[in-house]
């Protein structure tokens, strides 16, 4: 299964529900929703208002992206706001195993998210309970900036783990991802793409939603032929 879901962080918050329908027309599979506190990333966006507007504008399921610093506060908000799946950062949570067990009871899908110069080994032992592992691939906090590369081997890594304990969750990949380096990130293993800028920030945000579509599309036939 490869899912994209454009993170609303670049799209016109004049017009969300405009900018919302274009990704949904393009056959978006998730809104990614980013939360940014200006404590642990240099930035603030939005909380669980905008999150709970977003979910009455679509019936996609809501990737929220919790970039703050004590995210058990605010889970339950979150939850009551829509999100399908919450992702934490493991470098803010000291009880990991709590946090995630706290999303898990009200019902919604867990993540753990890790920066790009932290180490996967620092999430191994919440793999196997976890649904959804978030890979940054640039330092969180601002839409549009350079994919970092040595990101491509955490991704390999986490495959490899994935496969030889058959774990369930989706490994996702988030920054600096277009249409000219989706597949690398494919091939590394990423199942979910978040991309921003490249898709609200181009000319038409529905053919670029569906220009990356057709990229999962076609890597998954191929995969499959090679098989
Ligand atoms: C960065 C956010 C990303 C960001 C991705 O802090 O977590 O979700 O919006 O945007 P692009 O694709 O523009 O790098
Ligand atoms: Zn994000």
């Amino acid at each position: 299964m490869y899912l994209l879901a454009p993170s609303i962080l670049s799209a016109d918050f004049s017009d969300l529900k405009k900018q919302i329908r274009s990704v949904e027309m393009g056959k978006a599979d998730w809104i990614h929703c980013d939360v940014m506190d200006g404590h642990f990333v240099p930035n603030i966006t939005f909380g669980p208002i905008v999150v709970e507007a977003v979910n009455r504008i679509t019936d996609l399921p809501l990737d929220v992206h919790l970039m703050i610093v004590s995210p058990d506060q605010y889970i339950e908000k979150f939850a009551e706001a829509g999100a399908d799946y919450l992702t934490v950062h493991q470098e803010v949570c000291i009880h990991i195993n709590s946090t995630l067990k706290k999303i898990k009871e009200l019902n919604v899908k867990a993540g753990v998210t890790i920066n790009p110069a932290t180490p996967v080994d620092t999430v191994e032992h919440v793999l196997s309970e976890i649904d959804l592992l978030l890979l940054m691939s640039v330092n969180p906090g601002f839409g549009g900036q350079k994919f970092i590369e040595h990101v491509l081997n955490k991704i390999e890594r986490v495959r490899e783990l994935k496969e030889k304990n058959n774990y369930k969750f989706l490994i996702e990949v988030d920054g600096g991802i277009g249409i000219e380096n989706v597949e690398k990130c494919l091939r590394a293993g990423a199942e979910v793409i978040v991309a921003g800028a490249s898709i609200f920030k181009s000319e038409n945000p529905t053919a670029r939603t569906l220009e990356l579509k057709n990229a999962l599309s076609d890597f998954k036939i191929r995969k499959n032929i090679k098989k």
